[in-house]
């Protein structure tokens, strides 16, 4: 069971993903990664170093392309829990300006996961709740992501849970209903 977290940074994903990586005895993974094409990508989102967009996305399918590796190893032992995966790239990079199929063809040997919960929140909220900021950690560009992500939701059929104004535990239970309700749990 491949399970993927996205959002916006303050949707909540990390901690939601955690919590139920814990819940399920799942491995709990992230990206970008923790190799070294994640750390330099780090180096960049910090506004450290510059690179072309094109360059950014193609990072960031290589960082992939090493984590899938990662990540189907584990799926042979238990459940994989990640936060971040493909749909952080079309969101992302699309709205920085990144031909859609371009991006799409780049990650072509990224899996499929068998979940994916796309927490949605209120961009004054997230911004409020997030406390290192990146070069994307910007109100336009996140609303524009937000909006890219609702528009794969639909695509790729996501779970969209709106975090606004609701504790983690709340969130927490309704990420837990679903899955009762598919008979995961
Ligand atoms: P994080 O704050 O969840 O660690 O994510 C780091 C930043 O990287 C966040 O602004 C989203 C961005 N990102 C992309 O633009 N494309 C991607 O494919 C991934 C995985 C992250």
């Amino acid at each position: 069971m491949f399970i993927v977290f996205e959002g916006i940074d303050g949707s909540g994903k990390t901690t939601q993903s955690k919590l139920l990586a814990e819940k399920l005895n799942a491995f709990w993974t992230y990206e970008p990664s923790d190799s070294e094409i994640g750390r330099f990508i780090r180096e960049i989102l910090s506004g450290n170093v510059k690179v072309d967009n094109k360059t950014l996305a193609l990072l960031f399918a290589a960082d992939r392309v090493e984590h899938t590796k990662l990540i189907k190893e584990e799926l042979k032992k238990r459940a994989v829990v990640c936060d971040r995966y493909l749909y952080s790239s079309i969101a992302y990079q699309s709205v920085a300006g990144v031909d859609e199929n371009f991006i799409k063809s780049i990650n072509r040997y990224a899996l499929e996961p068998d979940i994916v919960f796309l927490l949605v929140v209120d961009i004054e909220t997230a911004l409020k709740r997030v406390k290192t900021k990146d070069i994307f950690e910007k109100k336009d560009f996140l609303e524009k992501v937000q909006n890219k992500y609702l528009e794969l939701a639909e695509e790729y059929n996501f779970i969209v849970i709106d975090t606004t104004k609701k504790s983690v535990k709340v969130v927490h239970e309704e990420i837990l209903n679903y899955l009762k309700s598919l008979k995961i749990m």
